[in-house]
């Protein structure tokens, strides 16, 4: 074992000598995720490192788990009619910056469906290399409205509604003293025109208490919204 392995070794080291520059170099994306706002452009970062440049290499951008493509760069151009639909004349990918190995992906007037793992390749048929770059497209939603809705039977339910949301939002429910409740409410998530969700929480009361919160917020770190009910002690309201 040991003499196939130092075989190996020799056998490897040798490759460099008849290959050319290019196999030392990598593809790389983004380690941060990009934040931007829906209606905004941004540029998805990806680039080729010890620079090489692409311009005869053949390039494409994808949504990963999705596999839907992005942009096609093939034959020294861009191949407009293979890209899927929704990203049609939404994106660019600058002639220039291939001279540098930049592989960089403009992508114009951002929708919240937009938001996910962007993988960018390129290969010049031996050499070949692959990064990514996550992108989040970030509504936050109206100020959250929280009202009685007590047509469920019996029962008295509060709802703590709010609209506009990109991604998912979390919804957090608070009692009078500060108790996190959140166990005792059902959140549904609808999603809404250009891919906005509205959320609608539902909680249960039975103990009695006079105030109930409910926050809203972003799980990507930005402003909170949050919603007070305050139920007068003559309704004895009560939560579990
Ligand atoms: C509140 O409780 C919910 C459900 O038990 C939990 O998922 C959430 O992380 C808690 N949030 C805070 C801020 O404590
Ligand atoms: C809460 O969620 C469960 C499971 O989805 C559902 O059966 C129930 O009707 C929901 N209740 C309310 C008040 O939305």
């Amino acid at each position: 074992m040991r003499f196939l392995g130092r075989t190996c070794l020799i056998v490897l080291s040798l490759l460099p000598a008849v290959s050319t520059q290019r196999d030392g170099s990598s593809v790389v994306g983004s380690d941060q995720p990009l934040i931007a706002s829906p209606g905004e452009d941004v540029t998805l970062p990806c680039h080729i490192t010890p620079s090489l440049s692409a311009v005869n290499m053949d390039i494409r951008w994808f949504r990963e788990n999705i596999n839907i493509l992005v942009h096609l760069y093939e034959d020294q151009k861009d191949q407009t009619d293979v890209q899927d639909s929704d990203y049609q004349g939404r994106t660019d990918l600058s002639k220039l910056g291939l001279l540098g190995g930049i592989l960089s992906l403009t992508l114009r007037n951002l929708r919240p469906s937009d938001s996910g793992v962007y993988s960018c390749y390129a290969t010049d048929g031996v050499w070949d290399g692959q990064g990514k770059t996550e992108l989040i497209v970030r509504a936050l939603g109206t100020q959250p409205s929280i009202s009685m809705d007590s047509t469920q039977g019996e029962q008295t339910w509060l709802v703590c509604r709010s609209e506009g949301w990109s991604p998912e939002p979390e919804v957090i429910w608070r009692d009078r003293d500060g108790n996190n409740v959140t166990s005792l409410s059902n959140t549904t998530v609808l999603r809404v025109s250009q891919g906005l969700l509205s959320v609608s929480s539902y909680i249960k009361i039975k103990q009695q208490s006079n105030v109930f919160s409910c926050l809203v917020r972003s799980k990507t770190p930005k402003p909170d919204w949050e919603s007070k009910l305050h139920i007068s002690s003559e309704y004895h309201m009560f939560v579990d």
